[in-house]
């Protein structure tokens, strides 16, 4: 009973809230640039996980022509090692199956720790 969820203008305020945890989005003029980009941008994706009735988890990415290039991953600190992170990039994987999975500087220490 967990799974990925497109995101959709209902859940800004909770996506905006595990945005936050991200250490490149403390500022709340970038995560508003960021949360535009994800509403106006055909190839930027983002998803929510939900869990149960809740939204504890959040991954963006930007589609690219042969990759998925993550932005984006945080969970609620409160269901932090669980695996959900891990379960995420899992369901993303599935969700892209003729992609390739890649990071950029933000969020390569998960996924490097993620293939291991
Ligand atoms: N870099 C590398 N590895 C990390 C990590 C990080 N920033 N954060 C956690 N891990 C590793 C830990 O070894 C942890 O193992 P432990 O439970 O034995 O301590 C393991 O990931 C946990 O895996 P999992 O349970 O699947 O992940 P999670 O559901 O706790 O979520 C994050 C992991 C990174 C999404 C979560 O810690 C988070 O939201 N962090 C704040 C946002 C952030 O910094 N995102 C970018 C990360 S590069």
């Amino acid at each position: 009973i967990h799974m990925l969820v497109r995101y959709r203008k209902n859940y800004e305020k909770i996506a905006m809230g595990l945005l936050s945890f991200m250490p490149n989005e403390k500022d709340l003029k970038q995560l508003q640039q960021t949360m535009k980009n994800y509403e106006t941008n055909d190839d930027w994706q983002l998803f929510l996980w939900k869990q149960e009735e809740d939204f504890i988890g959040i991954i963006g990415v930007i589609v690219r022509e042969h990759a998925v290039e993550v932005q984006h991953i945080s969970v609620n600190p409160s269901h932090r090692h669980q695996g959900i992170g891990k379960q995420m990039v899992k369901a993303l994987k599935e969700l892209y199956p003729n992609k390739s999975l890649c990071a950029n500087d933000m969020t390569a220490p998960f996924l490097d720790k993620c293939e291991q």
